[in-house]
């Protein structure tokens, strides 16, 4: 039982209500000399029909502290608490040291699935920098709702279908020169940008595409063998990327998919009566809700995104029984999400309650060579390799002897550049600079990669002891204790995360970890010359780098153990 917990046990009785209630009300409080945990009266003064300072007051008078705590102090309308330093390091440090890269991690999703679409790039299209956020934070959050137990279901909703293959196509007939699987996305792009310059002089070309998708879409065989080429030359080309990102799904199952998944959707919103003909197309209107109509079938006869959402929707439900299903699309698609999740509602489809749309804003670069590359469409291959060399550069700087340069340089430029879209509230644009993220003291990965190498060196350097066999005791300055609060976050930082689905939570219990190992480090010597004190801060050096390690790996960002 952690101090929060046994706190509240003996508040409960006091104040009338569950104990399980009470853990959540407390705070922590704004100065570090004001205790370590705040208890604030204000919700009880109705009930109690008093004003919280008299409670607080109260509260302190007949509370019998619980083992950990060594004392109360009424201030205001809280009760503020402050922990038994000896007893706070046991219970953290043992904690930490027996749970390891468990440390943060729960079972409170046994049992539960959770679907989680992120990335979902399109084929034969450039795997561009602005599918990073998606792609880092939806990685994040699998990762994040993995640990605490929950099954879960990466899935990459491939954008690959629809009339532009038909185009890529027509073009690869005229002017393709070599098997069309040899195709890099790069060349691919290139096609696609000259049947859009020939079909201006040309708009003939239009109509050969338009038969060509449709030759797709019914089946005939060198159209679907053309097609299929190009998106396995796709995936095979960005699984590259997503391997340097950490980055993996458990299904690759695209818009194609749906296709023969549509019918069904199609006649169960006729036959309901919630879809009409409109103008030739086929529609739901949202009017009632202030939206637009949301186009399930267009005037010509195709399905379109939406429909596919609809289908892919059930299919996710049928297939997975998800207790949530997120979606890690950027804030531009707002309303399509709101639409198709009002149209699966229509449908009595009432877990679309479940259905979470996770948006974020946009990223942008600060950097002019970049920006004004090949049409403004940036790679993120590029954006990836150029933050490796310059990492590269100023690990030669920093780390002349490092042996293994080139592989820190993989794990810090990368880690670089994922934590940039992870260390906001998601919804926050981000413009980037290549000095802010690679900033090894500012609040970046760099820092907390260098803190993680930084615990690794101090502990190889040190006599090997049984950390578990430390006196936690030991650590009572207050130096240690800043740590080991930091690091006692952790958990609920891990939870918090989760339920808000923003993984910056857990970047910021690092920094705030990274920052006080760093003070930690500065002020109090390691290596002591009471071996005794040596063994306990030892520990806590090991427990630090236990919690950098977990919460970096939830980020999808490696920790290498020399930088
Ligand atoms: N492929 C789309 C794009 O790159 C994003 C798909 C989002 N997911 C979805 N279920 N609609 O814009």
């Amino acid at each position: 039982m952690n101090v929060k917990e046994s706190l509240s046990n003996a508040l409960a009785p006091l104040c009338q209500t569950d104990a399980g209630e009470l853990t959540e009300w407390f705070e922590i409080p704004r100065k570090a000399d004001m205790g370590d945990l705040a208890f604030p009266c204000f919700r009880l003064s109705r009930s109690m029909r008093k004003a919280p300072p008299v409670i607080a007051a109260e509260l302190k008078e007949r509370l019998v502290l619980p083992v950990g705590v060594a004392k109360a102090e009424a201030v205001g309308g809280y009760l503020n608490f402050f922990v038994d330093a000896a007893a706070k390091a046991s219970s953290v440090l043992g904690k930490v040291l027996a749970e390891r890269d468990r440390y943060g991690a729960s079972s409170v999703g046994e049992g539960k699935t959770v679907c989680v679409e992120y990335s979902s790039i399109n084929i034969a299209k450039p795997f561009g920098f602005h599918h990073l956020p998606t792609t880092a934070i939806g990685n994040a959050l699998y990762r994040i709702y993995r640990f605490l137990g929950y099954k879960t279901v990466g899935i990459n909703h491939l954008g690959d279908w629809g009339t532009q293959f038909g185009k890529m196509i027509t073009a690869y007939k005229l002017w393709g020169t070599k098997p069309i699987e040899d195709y890099s996305i790069r060349e691919l792009v290139a096609l696609y940008v000259r049947f859009h310059e020939e079909a201006e002089k040309d708009p003939s070309l239009n109509d050969t595409a338009r038969a060509w998708f449709h030759k797709i879409e019914t089946g005939d065989p060198e159209a679907l063998e053309l097609w299929s080429k190009m998106k396995d030359g796709t995936i095979r080309e960005v699984k590259v990327t997503y391997a340097r990102m950490g980055v993996d799904f458990d299904s690759w199952a695209g818009e194609s998919f749906y296709e023969d998944k549509m019918p069904a959707i199609i006649r169960e919103l006729r036959e309901k009566g919630i879809s009409k003909l409109d103008q030739g197309a086929e529609i739901v209107d949202l009017s009632e809700w202030n939206m637009p109509p949301c186009i399930i079938v267009k005037s010509d006869g195709s399905t379109i995104y939406a429909t596919r959402d609809i289908a892919a929707a059930c299919y996710r439900k049928e297939t997975y029984d998800f207790y949530k299903s997120l979606y890690v699309v950027a804030y531009q698609q707002d309303l399509h999400f709101r639409q198709f999740f009002k149209v699966l509602e229509l449908m009595g489809r009432d877990w679309v309650k479940d259905c979470v749309h996770v948006n974020f804003g946009m990223v942008s670069m600060e950097d002019a060579s970049f920006s004004t590359r090949s049409g403004n469409i940036l790679y993120l291959d590029d954006i990836l390799q150029a933050a490796v060399d310059k990492t590269y550069a100023i690990i030669c700087e920093k780390s002349p002897s490092l042996e293994d340069k080139q592989s820190a340089a993989e794990a810090v430029g990368i880690g670089a550049i994922l934590w940039s879209v992870l260390y906001n509230n998601r919804i926050k644009d981000v413009s980037f600079t290549w000095d802010k993220i690679l900033n090894f003291d500012g609040e970046t990965a760099p820092y907390v990669q260098y803190t993680h190498a930084r615990c690794c060196s101090v502990l190889r350097k040190a006599p090997q002891t049984d950390h578990a066999a430390a006196n936690a005791a030991l650590l009572d300055d207050p130096y240690s204790q800043a740590l080991l609060t930091a690091i006692e976050a952790f958990p609920d930082a891990v939870l918090s995360a989760a339920e808000k689905y923003e993984p910056y939570v857990i970047s910021r219990s690092l920094i705030a970890v990274a920052s006080a190992f760093n003070k930690f480090y500065y002020e109090q010597r390691i290596m002591a010359d009471d071996p005794k004190v040596q063994a306990a801060r030892l520990a806590l050096a090991e427990a630090t780098r236990l919690v950098l390690k977990n919460g970096l790996n939830l980020l999808g960002i490696s920790a290498p153990e020399r930088m």
